[in-house]
């Protein structure tokens, strides 16, 4: 006997069933299991159609509003509100091109933007000031990274990968490595999503930088499974991924102007370089392979290049999944009307 609820799957219903509509996107702590899956949901019914005509969001207008360099973020966001027939106004350089430059608080930009707009993308190198000036707005804001904290549709993308390529969180382990952990916004929000999902997290750093207490304290409140491992050797890092399903880099920018500081990071960062050789033994020690998503753009101290033909590739993968996910998120954040 069929239930009374039998009926055709509805993209809209699904959207809604999020609960998402008229909230901000900062934290992925901030949404539970249920929410971020049905918003997979939603993605995966978007996946087939993304090049094709979705007029979810037609007559309504995205603001992107970029106070740091991006290639990817901003590409893919713009790419989701226009491929859900939207339209998109966009600023990519605001320190100069807009009333910024004349002292225009932050707080006032975001309550004229969200004037012209139905939902705004915001990425910022100072997060206070943003948390500040986040009441500004009248529409949903979505972080595209706001200083060294937060990067959420960045992590939304990495755990969306995950799902799609695991089916399932469950029993998961994840490194997340990197020299940085103090400035290791996108590894966080990861992080962050992984916690809710009820997967492990191995963080292997360095002594020298650690995890912001803003993000340790979300992720002990959300009851995350991680651990941390600082100043190890590289095979001991190489050993540790055996016991992981995937291994997360965050990105690091290596000091270009100051040559002491630059030595003393390369000096840091040398036994986390990743080989096609290491995952090789990897693989034969421990029986699987372990794939390296990274958030990108990479850095050529942190891994070989010759990975990008292997297996072991999973970082130019991860961004084909960018613009359905963020279909699904601005959708679902707008609202489908
Ligand atoms: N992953 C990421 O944030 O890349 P961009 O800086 O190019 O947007």
């Amino acid at each position: 006997m069929l239930p009374k609820s039998f009926k055709p799957v509805s993209i809209n219903e699904k959207l809604e069933e999020t609960g998402m509509k008229g909230k901000n996107f900062i934290f992925l702590t901030d949404w539970t299991k249920q929410q971020l899956l049905s918003l997979f949901e939603a993605a995966e019914m978007i996946e087939p159609f993304w090049k094709n005509s979705l007029r979810l969001m037609d007559g309504r207008v995205l603001g992107t509003i970029f106070f740091q360099p991006s290639t990817r973020t901003r590409f893919s966001t713009e790419d989701a509100m226009v491929r859900l027939g939207g339209s998109v106004l966009s600023e990519s350089n605001p320190l100069h091109s807009s009333s910024t430059a004349k002292g225009e608080s932050l707080f006032d930009y975001l309550r004229t933007v969200s004037t012209y707009t139905d939902i705004i993308a915001l990425r910022h190198y100072d997060d206070a000031d943003v948390f500040r000036s986040l009441g500004g707005s009248t529409v949903p804001v979505i972080s595209c990274g706001w200083g060294n904290v937060t990067h959420p549709t960045q992590g939304l993308l990495d755990l969306y990968t995950c799902y799609r390529a695991f089916g399932s969180f469950d029993g998961m382990r994840v490194m997340i490595a990197t020299p940085d952990l103090s400035r290791a916004r996108s590894g966080h929000s990861f992080a962050m999503g992984l916690a809710q999902m009820g997967a492990e997290i191995v963080y292997v750093g360095s002594s020298r930088n650690k995890i912001p207490e803003l993000i340790q304290g979300k992720l002990d409140a959300a009851g995350a499974k991680y651990k941390i491992y600082n100043d190890l050797s590289n095979d001991e890092m190489m050993e540790l991924m055996g016991s992981c399903d995937t291994c997360y880099l965050p990105g690091c920018s290596v000091p270009k102007d100051n040559p002491e500081e630059r030595a003393a990071f390369l000096d840091l960062i040398r036994p986390f370089y990743i080989t096609l050789e290491g995952l090789q033994a990897v693989k034969k020690k421990f029986g699987k392979t372990v794939g390296i998503m990274h958030s990108l753009p990479r850095n050529e101290v942190e891994f070989e290049k010759a990975i990008d033909d292997s297996e072991f590739q999973l970082y130019f993968q991860q961004m084909a999944f960018s613009v359905p996910i963020r279909m699904a998120l601005i959708a679902a954040m707008a609202g489908v009307r």
